[in-house]
Parts: C-alpha cells; structure tokens; sequence
C-alpha cells in the first residue's frame, strides 16, 4: 500500500515539474515559448567584432551577461540560444560561448504550388496561402521558428516550377512574404523555370547564350531587386524529370547556371543549380549525376552552387552518400536532404531523420585524402577557394496543419535540420533531448525512454521498409507502402522497383560493382574498392552495390535470405517498443498530443507489417526458401495485398 502511495506522490511531482513546459492546445509554437526571445542579458551590436555575421558571443562579465554579435540578426541568433540554454536548463554556470555557423545559408525548400497543393507534402496546403489573404502572423511565427534554430533561407515554391512564378503579381507577393520574414533574418529565394523567357516574355527562345534571353533574365532579376532588395537568388531543377533546360537548345547545365548567375551577380544573388538528374536510356541511374557534372568542374561561375541530393538517387531510406560530393573540386557543392518523408511513411511515421542527415555529412569523401568529409566538402574547408559561400538545403515538411507538419514528431526533423545546419558537429542525440525538452517536457521519466525512441526510428524504418540496402521498391507514385512486383505498362524503367532489387532465384540487389554498372568506381579510394567486394561491402549497403545469392553467409552467421527476413521483423518489434514507450509517459504531456502520436504509432505498427507481409512474400517467390520459424509469421496473402490501390494524390 505504502509502496502504491509514494509511486503515486512520484508521478505526481513528475507531471507538475512538466506542466510549465507542456504546451497548451491553443499554442502553435512548437518548440519556442514564446516568438521573441527574453533573456535577462546586455545586448549589443558591434560591427567591429571579428565574427561571421550572423555570429554571436554569449558572455558572463564583471558588468553582467551579456549577447554580442555584430549584425542584428547575430544578436537575435545569440538571444534565441540564450533562451534555449534557459529553458534546457544549461545557463546557470558561468557561460563564455562563441558560435558561427557552419553554413552561410541554411535554407528550406519548400515545394509549394501557386494553386497551394504541396508537392510530397503530407501536412496541408500552402502556408503562403497564394492568391488569398497574407496570413501574417502564420508566416511572422514561421520566421521565428527557423530563426530560432538559425534558418535564414526560404525557397517559396516548388522546383518544379511554373514560369508564372516570375510574373508581376506573384513577385509582388513574394516581396510581402519577404517583408514579413526580413526581421528574423530570412531571404527570400525563388524557384525558376528555365522556360520562362518563352511561356512568360514571348520570346522565341530560353536558350542561354541567347542575347535576348540573356536580357530577359537580367531585366527580371532587376525587377525582382526592385521589388526585395536582399532577395536570395534561384534554385533550378532543369532537363531533370521532363523539367526544359539548357540541354534542349545543345547547351550545358554550366551554361544555363552560368546564364542565370551573370544576371543575379550585380545584386549578391546566387543559383542553386540541382544534379537531380537521371534518363531512362542511362544505365544505372545511381552513376548519372557524377557522368553528367564531373566533367564540368569549374566551369560553373563562383555564384553557383551545385545542389545535390544526399544520395544519388531519391531520399531513400538508407543511400550511401552521393559520389558527385567527392568528385569536384573547383565547384561550390550543397546539400540537398529531405525533410518531408516523402519515402518514410509521409506523416504518418515516427522517424527522426537527423542521424540519417548525419550519417550522409560525415560520410568521408577522400576527395583530398582522408577526413573530407560530406561536410567538410561543402562547408568549404577542404576546397576553400571553390567557395564564396557555402549552403544546406531541407526539402520542408511544413503546411497549414495545426502541429505544422502532420505529426507531432515530425517537427523535431525541422529542427533538427535547422540546428544541424548550423553546427554540423551537433549530435543528434543532444538535438533530440534539447528539442524533447523544449517542445514537451524535461523530465528524465519522459525525455530518456522517448530519446530511445527518436534515435533509433530511422533504423527500424529502414528494417520494416528496406532494410541491407535495398531501395525504391515503394508503390506506384505515392510512395507509401510497399510494391515491390509493381509493373505499369510503357512506364519508365528507372520508376519501377524491379529496375532496383533485381531479384531472380540466384539472389537480390543491384550490382554496382566494377563487374557490374560499375557505379562504385565514382567512389574515390578505399571506397571503391570496400564497396567493390561483398565481403568488405557495408552490410546496411549490401544489396545497393551487389547482387547477391540468398544464401549468402552474413557476418552474423545467417543467410543473406533470413537476415532479410528477421530484418523486417525486427523493424516490426521496435515500433511495438515505441507504443509500449509512448504508453508509458503518458501522464507527462497534454492529451491531445498524447493521443495523437498514439494513433499514428498504430498506423506505423499495421504499416511495418504490411511492409513485411508484402517484401518477404514476394521475396519469398525467388529464394523458394522458408521464413525462419523463430520470427512471427507473415499474416495477409500476397494476392491480397496486391490489390491494395492507395487513392493518394501527388500532392495533398
Ligand atoms: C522525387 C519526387 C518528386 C520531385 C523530385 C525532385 O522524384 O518524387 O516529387 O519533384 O524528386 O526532387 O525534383
């Protein structure tokens, strides 16, 4: 009795040490307590001060503590860390800290239509809101957010763009969104099509080294300037899916980049020029990306940046890094990642996607020999003289939902992609505690079992979806759930899951290797060749650069085919974990967050099996060999789940 009593008196301190922390239904904040930081400190702005300048010095004197920077937004940098470290509980001591960021810009991409739709978006319409009302103080919470977490970047809309984009009334739109968002520090930035020209001035061509053209842009860009004076610059998606570009009139993708940056030089602008590049006639669309820009390695003028994905191919669940990272070293190069998950289980799935940021930013290239690092590529220390600026880039995961992204926890992937950028030796462990502390609760019975949770999601994911390096056998378009069998007649090839896994009755994956598409020897040493051989190949990489027999003996002692087999299972037992998890701290947060996370964890868990009913099934028809008796037995027929047709719009 005495024992139930005094646990009872615990859980009760326990809730009320959280009450202040939990968050009310009616605030949209999300992590912040408030949109302006108050911190009890001396501000100040010094312009002499030797810092990057959206640097910042937090600093305990004789005289007091004090913020310094040398712009405003350093200083606003400064109190928004200051706050964290309160409210994190990490400012008592007496502090002497210096931070610069690791990137100069720091920039979400957000794939946005003119109609409002949002492409892979899984968190409703547009928070632009075009053509309605400028929901100010949506966007003015939106700018405090990112610059909270150090974000000073906002591409508006969609890489596949419309050429309206670029007319008067939007442009006139944009400046508004940029006047709203210019005081915590963020540019605007615009998507472009390489079109425009024609479909929007009537011109006869958009070819690049087109006189007319070229005056085209230059009057545009003018026009932009005119209107937002610190506008950022243009990311380009071109001769990319069907998307026109440079290619269509004979010319380079440095041509058609270079066009663009000469016009956006007088006014700082720069061009984000995205490597999203695959054919159908190609041979591995994985080596595509390096053939097409390798060789054209400082040729691209110094306001261009090469935007490339994380992966070579598509925001898999788990990619090796993209070779083109370690291949150029005259050109400035970013990060492309994404946020919104449209390849994780939209927002329906718990997964905390910094370690999977991480995992890509300190893959070590060997460009220049060991330690160049993704990260240290693209930051600009490895090939200083490449870089007038350095960048990072998020596809958002953000719309008009009440909790921004669709799921609670898909915040933290935000925020972690804010924080990460700006320091990129951050954990993603500390991300996810300061994030969980600030966002929910700071109670130890809370922040440890659900920190277990977060940092382990991206890997039971990759386990339930595609685990040992299998990739993009995802269903139709969507990409939800698993379709593995898909077949679509007259489609592309390289949209097809069996363009990947290649699976017959000799084994599973995709041979990459030397004997193969040869897509490891883009990989500088000792990469290639640790890629090249099955035995010293990554086991989480295995069947992304080899085809490989089913019985195939693991490190673990187990068949290439039972791995496989209790790699799903286990993915499917770590979501249950999770729900034990989330059952358990419940009498520390706010029940309608309770209950929400709760409902969308039983989607995940019904969704990992079907995962795993529809991969080991179908698998199951090639290896012609038994699921191990020890894991728990597929449930739906294969017929079944072969019918399942998910009505889920490209777009939400
Ligand atoms: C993926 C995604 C598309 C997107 C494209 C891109 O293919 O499915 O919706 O347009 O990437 O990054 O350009």
């Amino acid at each position: 009795m005495n024992k139930i009593i005094s646990m009872a008196i615990a859980s009760a301190i326990a809730i009320s040490s959280c009450t202040s922390a939990v968050k009310t239904e009616d605030t949209p904040l999300l992590w912040l307590s408030s949109g302006e930081p108050s911190v009890e400190a001396e501000i100040i702005v010094d312009s002499t001060l030797d810092l990057h300048p959206d640097g910042f010095i937090i600093k305990d004197t004789p005289q007091g503590r004090r913020v310094m920077a040398k712009t405003e937004t350093g200083v606003l940098y400064g109190r928004y860390a200051l706050d964290r470290l309160e409210r994190t509980g990490q400012a008592s001591g007496s502090l002497d800290i210096l931070e610069e960021p690791s990137y100069d810009r720091r920039i979400l991409n957000h794939w946005d239509n003119l109609d409002n739709t949002v492409e892979r978006g899984y968190a409703g319409h547009s928070i632009w809101h075009w053509g309605e009302e400028i929901p100010v103080e949506r966007i003015t919470q939106y700018a405090q957010l990112n610059a909270s977490i150090g974000i000073n970047g906002s591409v508006l809309n969609n890489v596949n763009a419309t050429p309206e984009m670029l007319r008067r009334d939007y442009l006139e739109r944009t400046a508004a969104i940029a006047d709203i968002m210019r005081p915590y520090g963020i540019h605007v930035y615009l998507a472009v099509n390489f079109s425009s020209p024609v479909a929007l001035g009537g011109l006869s061509t958009s070819d690049p080294l087109d006189p007319q053209v070229r005056k085209w842009w230059a009057d545009k860009v003018a026009e932009i300037y005119s209107l937002i004076p610190d506008f950022g610059g243009f990311l380009v998606k071109a001769n990319s899916e069907g998307l026109p570009g440079p290619q269509d009139f004979g010319r380079t993708h440095a041509d058609g980049a270079n066009m663009l940056a000469d016009a956006l030089k007088p006014h700082d602008g720069i061009v984000m020029w995205r490597a999203f590049v695959y054919s159908p006639q190609g041979q591995d669309r994985a080596s595509q990306a390096c053939d097409e820009f390798a060789p054209l390695d400082g040729q691209f003028r110094d306001n261009v940046l090469i935007q490339i994905k994380n992966g070579p191919v598509d925001f898999q669940p788990r990619e090796p890094f993209s070779p083109l990272f370690g291949r150029m070293s005259k050109t400035a190069m970013m990060v492309e990642f994404q946020i919104t998950q449209e390849y994780l289980g939209f927002s329906n799935h718990l997964v905390y996607l910094p370690p999977l940021f991480k995992e890509c930013l300190d893959s070590d290239t060997y460009s220049k020999g060991e330690g160049s690092t993704v990260a240290a590529i693209t930051t600009g220390q490895v090939y200083p003289e490449a870089y007038n600026t350095t960048a990072v880039a998020g596809v958002a995961n953000i719309g008009r939902d009440e909790n921004w992204c669709g799921h609670d926890f898909a915040q933290s992937s935000w925020y972690g992609f804010g924080r990460m950028a700006w320091n990129t030796n951050l954990s993603s462990e500390d991300i996810a505690r300061e994030w969980l502390q600030q966002t929910f609760c700071s109670d130890k019975g809370f922040v440890d079992p659900v920190l277990e949770m977060m940092m382990t999601s991206r890997e039971a994911a990759v386990d339930y979806m595609m685990p040992l390096g299998l990739h993009h056998i995802f269903a139709w378009d969507h990409h939800y759930g698993p379709e593995p069998w898909c077949e679509i007649e007259g489609a592309r090839p390289d949209w097809l899951p069996k363009y990947y896994h290649k699976a017959d009755a000799y084994g599973v994956g995709f041979d990459r290797t030397l004997a193969g598409s040869g897509n490891v020897g883009q990989y500088n040493e000792p990469l290639a060749s640790l890629y090249n051989n099955i035995e010293t190949c990554p086991e989480n990489l295995l069947l992304w650069f080899h085809h490989v027999p089913w019985t195939h003996v693991m490190h673990n002692g187990r068949t290439l085919w039972d791995e496989m087999c209790h790699r799903y299972d286990a993915g499917i037992r770590k979501v249950r974990e999770y729900q034990a998890i989330w059952s358990g701290v419940k009498p520390y947060i706010d029940d309608q967050r309770w209950e929400a996370v709760n409902a969308k964890l039983k989607i995940q868990e019904s969704d990992a099996r079907w995962w795993r009913d529809a991969c080991i099934q179908y698998f199951g028809e090639f290896s012609g060999m038994p699921v191990p008796k020890e894991i728990e037995q597929p449930e739906r027929p294969l017929e079944e789940l072969k019918k399942i047709k998910l009505d889920m719009k490209h777009h939400n």
